[in-house]
């Protein structure tokens, strides 16, 4: 048995208590919140067949109601393709975004989109945009060498 003060002891109960209340805390909340890797896990594919598979064959914007969009958006290394998407404020967009190559991020400052997009893993998110203006969307993961020269824009114009 190892020869330890008392109060070291005591330390070291308390520092282990700490990391298993941590990791309970974690791994509940983490399960009760459904906090995985982001929503839209369903539909996945080889990420080297991705630029030939539907939809992102042919990514873009279109148009499927009174102001609403879907935006099929393929992120590569570094760039996504359109890197511009251009809508009428009020619009709900529904993007559904992929990688065909590395893991990437696609976050759009000032509002709830926030995405982690694995290799040929669909992501789908809705956002609608009431405030007219340019927003910035960038990769906020590290994919390499240029990671900080990845990101594009959604123009929201004022007209509806
Ligand atoms: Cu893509 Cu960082």
């Amino acid at each position: 048995m190892l020869h330890m003060p008392k109060y070291e002891k005591i330390w070291l109960a308390i520092g282990v208590g700490a990391l298993a209340v941590f990791l309970i805390v974690t791994g509940f909340m983490g399960v009760s919140m459904g906090l995985n890797p982001p929503n839209g896990m369903e539909t996945t594919m080889k990420s080297e067949n991705v630029e030939t598979t539907e939809p992102f064959n042919s990514p873009g914007l279109e148009k499927i109601g009174p102001n609403e969009y879907r935006a099929t958006i393929l992120s590569y290394t570094f760039g996504y393709n359109p890197n511009t998407i251009t809508v009428p404020k009020g619009a709900t967009v529904h993007f559904q975004i992929t990688s065909k190559d590395v893991v990437h991020g696609f976050i759009i400052p000032g509002t709830t989109t926030n995405l982690m997009l694995l290799p040929g893993h669909v992501v789908e998110y809705t956002q609608r945009f009431n405030e007219p203006g340019e927003f910035l969307f960038v990769c906020h993961e590290y994919c390499g060498i240029a990671h900080q020269e990845m990101y594009g824009r959604v123009i929201v114009k004022d007209t509806v």
